[in-house]
């Protein structure tokens, strides 16, 4: 299939998420993905979550705006959004894991991001990156 891109972002997670909301956003999730061919791994930290996100570009474009608008977490940062030849999550339509360790890496990424964009060759976006395909495939 042409035209494949994959999306990777972080985000705030609302103050007043809970487990049950969480669960709820990935069983949705799974079941829209699939029908939009929509492959990824959603990894929440407990205050943040990364998001990585396979697919056609029309097909990406529409939900990225839909998670871009959705109350439940905000600070929706792409770290990047780039074409690949072959998609790292193909056997999942979304994919979740919790681990407090991104903590400390999702928030300087945010305030860098707010602050003064010291990640300018993304190295801290791609230190993420590994770190979440790290916990999806140990
Ligand atoms: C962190 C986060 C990740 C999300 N990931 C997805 C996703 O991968 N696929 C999806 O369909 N919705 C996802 N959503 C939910 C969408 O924002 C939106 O609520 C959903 O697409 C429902 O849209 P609808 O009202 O048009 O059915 C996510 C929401 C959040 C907060």
């Amino acid at each position: 299939m042409g035209n494949l891109r994959r999306i990777f972002y972080i985000s705030r997670a609302d103050a007043s998420l809970d487990g049950a909301t969480v669960k709820d956003i990935v069983l949705r999730s799974q079941r829209s993905n699939r029908q939009l061919d929509v492959t990824g791994v959603l990894a929440h930290s407990g205050q943040h979550f990364a998001q990585v996100l396979e697919g056609t570009a029309e097909n990406l474009a529409g939900l990225t705006n839909k998670i871009r608008l959705d109350k439940r977490h905000g600070q929706v940062t792409v770290l990047f959004d780039e074409p690949i030849s072959k998609r790292d999550y193909a056997d999942w339509s979304m994919g979740f894991l919790y681990d407090a360790s991104l903590t400390e890496e999702i928030e300087k990424a945010l305030s860098d991001s707010t602050h003064q964009p010291q990640d300018r060759d993304g190295t801290l976006a791609h230190k993420i990156f590994l770190h979440v395909s790290d916990l999806a495939r140990p």
